[in-house]
């Protein structure tokens, strides 16, 4: 089976697309290389530089590969950015996913499994999350997702196109073989701030408000593992082709950590003081998203192989102590 990967020089993409080869699927990666890294990509995956917006690029990739499935990874997806410049978001997060489905569907592609986030639930009225609580984005990021997600709906509607829709909570860790990882330039992710504090690179983790209606007033956030996301990708896709249908699931392992517990796990697992200081709140930062992963677990039996913070960070750290600079280094 030849899976195409869109975004597979990403973070999750690149991990995903190591999955799938060792799982002994065809892989074939179609990335911008905008915010991905072309060394991310494993030498056993062929690859296209292109934009999914470009046709004529999609043309190329489908003609020269009998794709059977595609997982789609391709975005921007820095909230904050994205209150700022909606259009880039809209534009991109839309706009290229629709171009790649219209191309999907010239070439009877009929299974994908996209990328949406827990950031489609906004504030969420309940703890733990379910799949079929109430959508309401507070940020452009979430609702260029959301709107995907009504898309695919539609899709299928009309051209039978089954999808796997994935809603990921807090991504963390990186391949435990150290080779992969995580880098966003610029960085706004907790752990690897964390992380770059631990190596010297900044001074100090800035706590963003500890005035959160939570036990230590810090928000609380459900991590999963890289690899463990990666692995329910492969797990989804092959429900769907299996039975022919679509599905939406929360990614994530149903317990929450404030972020005090994640600077604290850090120590630990670093050995480094990790200094910290209390700054504002990030706006549009909601208190606690947990996910409820028991229509993961009932549905595709996933259990995730990094079941501990301490775990998640070690992977996270043998990454970074080695990859300072991320891909630069190699
Ligand atoms: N945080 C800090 N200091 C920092 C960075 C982060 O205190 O320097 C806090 C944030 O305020 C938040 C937590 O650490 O409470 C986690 O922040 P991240 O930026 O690592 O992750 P988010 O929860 O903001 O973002 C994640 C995904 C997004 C997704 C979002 C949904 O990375 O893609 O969840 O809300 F959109």
């Amino acid at each position: 089976m030849t899976v195409l990967v869109c975004g597979g020089a990403g973070y999750i993409g690149s991990h995903t697309v190591r999955e799938l080869l060792d799982k002994g699927r065809e892989v074939v990666v179609a990335d911008s290389l905008v915010t991905g890294h072309r060394k991310a990509v494993d030498e056993r995956a062929s690859f296209y530089w292109g934009d999914l917006s470009d046709e004529a690029f999609l043309d190329v990739v489908f003609r020269e590969n009998d794709i059977d499935a595609v997982i789609d990874f391709a975005a921007f997806s820095i909230v904050g950015e994205s209150v700022t410049n909606p259009v880039k978001y809209f534009e991109n997060n839309i706009g290229s996913t629709l171009c790649l489905l219209k191309k999907m569907n010239e070439y009877g592609v009929k299974h994908i499994v996209f990328s949406s986030t827990a950031a489609v639930y906004g504030e969420p009225e309940v703890v733990p999350i379910t799949e079929s609580d109430r959508t309401l984005p507070t940020n452009p990021y979430g609702e260029s997702k959301l709107c995907v997600e009504k898309i695919l709906k539609w899709f299928d509607n009309a051209y039978s196109l089954k999808y796997a829709v994935l809603r990921y909570f807090n991504a963390a860790g990186a391949h435990i073989s150290g080779k992969i990882g995580e880098d966003h330039k610029p960085e706004t992710h907790l752990i690897p701030i964390i992380l770059d504090v631990a190596l010297g690179k900044r001074d100090k983790i800035s706590i963003f408000g500890d005035d959160y209606p939570t036990d230590d007033g810090t928000c609380v956030r459900d991590y999963i593992h890289v690899s463990d996301l990666a692995r329910a990708h492969i797990l989804a896709l092959d429900k769907i082709m299996a039975e022919n249908i679509s599905v939406t699931y929360n990614l994530g392992n149903g317990n929450g950590f404030s972020v005090k517990e994640v600077i604290e796990t850090a120590r630990r697992v670093t050995g480094k003081e990790i200094p910290c200081d209390i700054a504002e709140r990030r706006a549009g930062d909601p208190s606690v998203l947990i996910a409820s992963s028991d229509k993961l677990t009932r549905e595709l039996g996933f259990e995730p192989e990094f079941n501990t913070l301490e775990k998640i960070i070690e992977t996270a750290w043998k990454w970074h102590s080695t990859h300072p600079d991320g891909y630069k280094d190699r």
